[in-house]
């Protein structure tokens, strides 16, 4: 089948040989949301099915990621899609496009889709999963592309909307939802608060992870310690304390960054394109992983991260593909399918021109 990627407008500059590489590199998608990564002209088209208003708004304008004054203003824009995807037919639509355009086209294997119940208020969490599974089944039957299914707890909620949200996890229980997360605002949620509800979570085995975006390192020992996660997402602040970085690289605790979405929403504190933070992170010996968190809402794609990467830090073929092979090791897969990833991936990497190989016809 021949997809038409996703295709976006984040200014970069223009390198074919390096266009060539990222574009055919494998990729693994541990930290992609599923309302942030409908395509704009998708929720037009559904906004209008169910007589939602948009207040004028149009698929050209509706994701101006320049304009998100912080975290919670780009949150706000994420409700929006999240009240517009409301019926079975919906949740397959938006689950099958993000996987098909926005992952298969630029070469991801395998996905953790990070799904919000809370972003869909008045859709029973069943309905939810059956239009979301039969779209990971119709992406992966007609390009191989790999799925399953992280539940994310809102923590601007309580701790007991927590808890109540991972019984009905339990309650419905699928083979596809292979864990639990953490999202929306830092500020607003400690993590802390949720020990419960991660306590529950793990007694039913399910994996765990968080966002600790804009939080103090301290964040990461109490994801680690209190609510057992063996990820952290995005996790930037970590190389701010020393002996929590070298306890993360002892353990090999991955950590799920996203350099255009934390870039423009300055999480890392950087927001001038320089990604130094990922670097660090990289250069401390520590287990990081690459994706594009909110694509459409941020500009970006799958591929546009690795190539914005390798602008700013010099990334070449390999060390784009360790980023890949960090988030198969990282990934929540059993052990005899995390082998077979790493088969796949390993043959398509084997075939991927490195940035220095010219393209053009020496003679
Ligand atoms: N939900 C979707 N994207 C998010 C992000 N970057 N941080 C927190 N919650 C989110
Ligand atoms: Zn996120």
């Amino acid at each position: 089948m021949t997809l038409a990627p996703f295709a976006f407008s984040t200014p970069t500059p223009h390198d074919p040989a390096i266009d060539a590489m990222v574009a055919a590199l494998p990729k693994v998608s541990l930290h992609c949301h599923l309302i942030g990564s409908v395509a704009a002209q998708t929720v037009v088209e559904l906004a209008a099915k169910h007589g939602v208003s948009l207040a004028g708004r149009t698929a050209e304008d509706l994701y101006d990621h320049h304009s998100y004054a912080d975290l919670g203003e780009f949150l706000r824009v994420l409700d929006v899609v999240g009240s517009v995807i409301r019926d079975v037919d919906d949740f397959h639509r938006v689950t099958y496009e993000s996987l098909t355009a926005g992952g298969a086209a630029h070469g991801v294997l395998y996905r953790e889709i990070q799904l919000s119940p809370p972003g869909h208020p008045d859709v029973p969490y069943p309905r939810l999963l059956a239009g979301v599974v039969s779209g990971m089944r119709a992406a992966r039957a007609d390009t191989g592309i790999d799925s399953r299914l992280v539940v994310g707890i809102n923590r601007e909620r309580s701790g007991a909307d927590a808890v109540a949200l991972v019984e009905e996890v339990v309650a419905h229980r699928i083979d596809e939802v292979v864990g639990i997360g953490l999202d929306y605002a830092e500020v607003n949620g400690p993590p802390g608060r949720f020990v419960e509800a991660f306590q529950l979570a793990a007694r039913h085995g399910l994996e765990r992870t968080a966002h600790s975006e804009s939080g103090p390192p301290a964040h990461i020992r109490t994801l680690l310690d209190d609510l057992g996660c063996s990820r952290v997402d995005h996790g930037y602040h970590v190389v701010d304390d020393p002996d929590i970085t070298a306890r993360c690289v002892a353990e090999r605790v991955p950590f799920t960054c996203t350099p255009v979405s934390s870039d423009i929403g300055r999480y890392s504190g950087s927001g001038d394109g320089t990604h130094h933070r990922i670097r660090e992170m990289v250069d401390a010996g520590l287990c990081v992983t690459i994706d594009s968190d909110d694509p459409p809402m941020f500009g970006t794609d799958p591929t546009h991260d690795f190539r914005v990467l390798s602008h700013a830090l010099g990334y070449g073929r390999d060390q784009l593909a360790q980023l890949t092979f960090n988030a198969i090791d990282a990934c929540w897969l059993d052990e005899s399918d995390r082998r077979d990833l790493r088969a796949r991936a390993d043959t398509v990497v084997a075939g991927v021109p490195d940035r220095h190989t010219t393209l053009e016809d020496p003679s």
